[in-house]
């Protein structure tokens, strides 16, 4: 089996670049028909999703718009602790169709906060697609809309996922064995 060590980890081959390409084209064409006459913007959440959004967004062929965003990590006031605002938004989402692009939905604690902020900003719908999805970890009740692979709970990388910041740069993504 093809191996990477990263950071003294061992990780074998999960998913092919080859297989991740026709995925993200099943998503494509989906998303090609229903938003053919809406104009969507696309919100994509850094780092982990910029080779998903750059391979998707090439198979999509109506107008849209895209826009990357941040989840910035500060020390709250609340007894909850660490909030995590969402950063870099410029454009006026208000009654516009937004389709958020995630890496990896684990315990979706991460995409809630994000379709909570969003929401604050009245756009006209939401819909969600994620490279990969945890369905064992999930925590909050969130409707994913586009799901490229639902995977076990073993930590992944590459394909825009890291382990200590390495390991984005991989065609393929590798599951840790
Ligand atoms: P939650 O639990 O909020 O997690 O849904 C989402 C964020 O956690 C990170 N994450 C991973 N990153 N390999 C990674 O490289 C993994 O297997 C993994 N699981 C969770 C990731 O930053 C994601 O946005
Ligand atoms: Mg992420």
């Amino acid at each position: 089996m093809k191996q990477v060590t990263i950071q003294n980890k061992t990780f074998g081959l999960f998913i092919s670049a080859q297989e991740i390409d026709e995925s993200i084209k099943v998503i494509a064409d989906r998303i090609n028909k229903r938003f053919q006459d809406s104009h969507p913007i696309f919100i994509s959440v850094l780092n982990g999703a910029f080779m998903f959004t750059s391979d998707l967004l090439k198979k999509v062929d109506i107008p849209c718009e895209l826009s990357f965003v941040k989840l910035a990590s500060y020390e709250g006031t609340t007894s909850s602790g660490a909030v995590k605002e969402l950063v870099g938004l410029k454009e006026d989402i208000t009654n516009r169709h937004v389709i958020i692009l995630e890496d990896i939905v684990d315990t979706g604690l991460t995409i809630s906060a994000v379709i909570a902020q969003l929401k604050t900003k009245n756009p006209a719908t939401i819909t969600i697609a994620t490279l990969l999805l945890k369905p064992d970890c999930l925590k909050e009740k969130i409707h994913i809309d586009h799901i490229a692979f639902s995977i076990p709970d073993k930590f992944v990388v590459g394909y825009g996922l890291d382990l200590d910041g390495y390991g984005r740069n991989l065609s393929d993504i590798y599951q840790l064995i």
